[in-house]
Formats: C-alpha cells, structure tokens, sequence
C-alpha cells in the first residue's frame, strides 16, 4: 500500500492541517503541487520486534536485494529504459566519474572495479567533499553517477549541481524517491531499499551494489566486452544473491560469537586487494561508527609501507579474502602482522576453512 506525497522545494512554505498540506511561494501566493506516490508504507518505518533498527535493516537485505534486482532485471535480462538510459547513451559514454560520501563512495570503490574488469570503460571515483572544491576537467561523454542513500547528502548535491553546470549527464543511484538528488540527476535509478532508518546504512549500501553492478553488466553487453554466455551467467549470480544473504543471516548467533570475542580490541585493521579492500573500507567504518573501535582500511600490500610499525600484540587484523586470485597474496600479509603479535581474524567465502589453518 502506497502514500502519496507532495515536495516542497528550497524557497517554499508549507501549511499542514488534517488531510491537507498548502504550499506558498515567499509572496504568500499559493502553489499547485503534483501529488506523487511513495510505495513506502509506515509499517516499514518500525522495529516489527527487533531490538534496534540497523539489526531490523540488515535483515532486511535479501528483499531490499530482490526488489532491486527485479526492478530491472527481466526475462529478457537487464532492462534501463524506465530509468531512462538506452543503449545508444551506454554507447557513447568514454568514461564514469562517481561521486559520494561515506558507505556510498564504498560502493562507488567496488563499483570501479567491477565497471572496469567487465565493461572495459574508465571509471574514477571522487569523495564528493573533495570533487566540489577543485579544478574539474570533464570529458563532454562522461557519465558522472551520484550515489545516495537519502537523496539530500549536501556534498554529493553539490557534485551533482556542478557536473550539470558544466553539462555533463549525470546519473543518480538513490533511496529516497522524490529526494533533491533523484529531483536534479538527469537519470535516476532508484534503489528499493525502503526506509532506512539507522544513520549508519546497511541495506541501502547492498542495494547500491547491485544498482552498480546491474550497469557494469548491461555496460559490458552493450559494449560488447563480455560474450551473451557470461551475460546470462552473471545475471543468475545477482538471481542467487537474496537466497545467499538469507544463508548468511542465519549464521547471525556465529557471527556474534566472533564478536564476543573481541569485545575489547583497541584497534582493528582491515585489510584485503581490489573488491576486497572495498569492502574493508566500509567495514572499517562500520566498525568506528557503530562500535566505537578505532579501525584503519588497508589495501593488504600497503600496509607494509609504515603503518606495519602499528601491527603489534593486541591488535586485530581482519583479512577479506573473498576472491581465489588475490587469497595467498593477502594471506601473506596477515602472517606478516601475526608475526608481529597481531590476532588474525579471515573472512572469507562459505565452505573455505583453510584460513583457519594461519
Ligand atoms: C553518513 C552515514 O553520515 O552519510 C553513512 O553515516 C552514509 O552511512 C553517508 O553512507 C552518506 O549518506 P547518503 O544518504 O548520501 O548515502
């Protein structure tokens, strides 16, 4: 069940009586407003019996995951004109900037990666604090893409208003529906995470993973740098994603036993290559933000260049080590620092125990 909605946009007023919202311009005259339906209901918007709303939200993942990728993947395979970007403008693009703040830039991180392996197109990405306060040289075919969880982040609103000054497409992935983002961005893909109350995001951050990988695919066929076999292959891996988070969340007792058990480290490291140290980014925030732990991100071989010096009894080091390639590299790191003294900690994917061996 929906609700529908009016915006009210900068320099306006609101009057709201029972039933009825009024706007007003700053001369008093009234307003007409479209009326816009939010498919958001209020139940959404409550605890339904978990302790606190971020435990609520990360259960809530595998549908917030499923909607998403049904949004746009169908029979077909993925499908972008409702989000209004057609083939001929995938064509086109030279390169993508992407811009945004905290757990989206994260995204914007692994985005680079996958966009760049499968679609072969130049990818950057910009925290968007940094992106408005410096000289900008834009390519007339770039693609800028502004991810956003809220759709109001004043940074990210910033990078967007200026890439469009400049005239350059920009790109929207955002939450929040009828939101100053997704009002400005020339295209919008909206991800169907619902209401995300928690400040610190979780389903909203795996909504926006699959929005990026959803373009890094339909990119890489449009471009014609993945053959149609691996196309339909990798949209059966996005398919299988709700079901796998379903698996994960039932190890929820597991998970918090780990934890238990280093209730009282002082400082966390994670480290990990490519993918990998995407996700220690936003791992390692997570863990400031919410635990109050003070936590580093380390791309696994830099780690060696100084910040070694750190690595001694009592500090955790957390190895992401997800993808078969890059494994003995980063495991080769983590024994670094246990010879320093470091608690060893893998994470790595289900059925792979050999970390344990360290
Ligand atoms: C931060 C939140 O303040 O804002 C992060 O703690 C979030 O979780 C970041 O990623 C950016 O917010 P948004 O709404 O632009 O995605």
């Amino acid at each position: 069940m929906g609700t529908d909605a009016q915006f009210s946009r900068n320099m306006q007023i609101g009057r709201l009586q029972k039933g009825k919202a009024t706007f007003f311009n700053l001369d008093g005259d009234e307003i007409e407003k479209e009326r816009v339906e939010i498919k958001w209901d209020a139940e959404a918007a409550e605890k339904s019996g978990f302790e606190h709303f971020m435990m609520k939200e990360i259960h809530e993942q595998p549908k917030a995951v499923e909607d998403t990728i049904n949004s746009v993947v169908k029979d077909e395979g993925i499908e972008f004109s409702e989000i209004g970007l057609e083939d001929e403008d995938i064509r086109k693009i030279s390169q993508i900037r992407i811009v945004a703040c905290g757990s989206a830039y994260h995204v914007g991180v692994v985005a680079q990666y996958v966009i760049e392996d499968l679609a072969d197109i130049p990818v950057r990405v910009e925290v968007a604090s940094e992106f408005r306060y410096r000289k900008l040289i834009f390519d007339k075919n770039e693609l800028v893409v502004i991810i956003s969880q809220s759709g109001e982040t004043a940074d990210s609103l910033a990078a967007l208003r200026e890439a469009k000054r400049q005239g350059i497409r920009t790109l929207a992935i955002v939450n929040v529906v009828g939101s100053s983002i997704a009002r400005e961005a020339d295209n919008v893909f909206y991800t169907l995470a619902g209401p995300e109350i928690a400040v610190a995001t979780t389903k909203a951050y795996s909504t926006q993973l699959i929005a990026c990988y959803t373009l890094a695919i339909q990119f890489a066929k449009i471009k014609g740098t993945i053959s149609e076999e691996r196309y339909q292959s990798l949209i059966e891996e996005l398919l299988s994603l709700p079901k796998k988070i379903t698996k994960i969340l039932k190890e929820k007792e597991r998970i918090q036993w780990f934890s238990a058990k280093q209730i009282n480290a002082k400082d966390v490291f994670f480290i990990g290559r490519g993918i990998d140290y995407a996700i220690s980014l936003e791992g390692s925030l997570k863990m400031k933000e919410i635990s109050y732990i003070h936590s580093e991100a380390y791309a696994a071989g830099e780690l060696k260049h100084g910040t070694i010096s750190l690595i001694e009894d009592g500090i955790l080091v957390i190895g992401v080590l997800t993808q078969n390639d890059l494994y003995e590299k980063t495991v080769s790191n983590m024994v670094e620092c246990k010879s320093r003294g470091a608690y060893l900690m893998g994470l790595a994917t289900y059925g792979n125990y050999s970390v344990s061996a360290l």
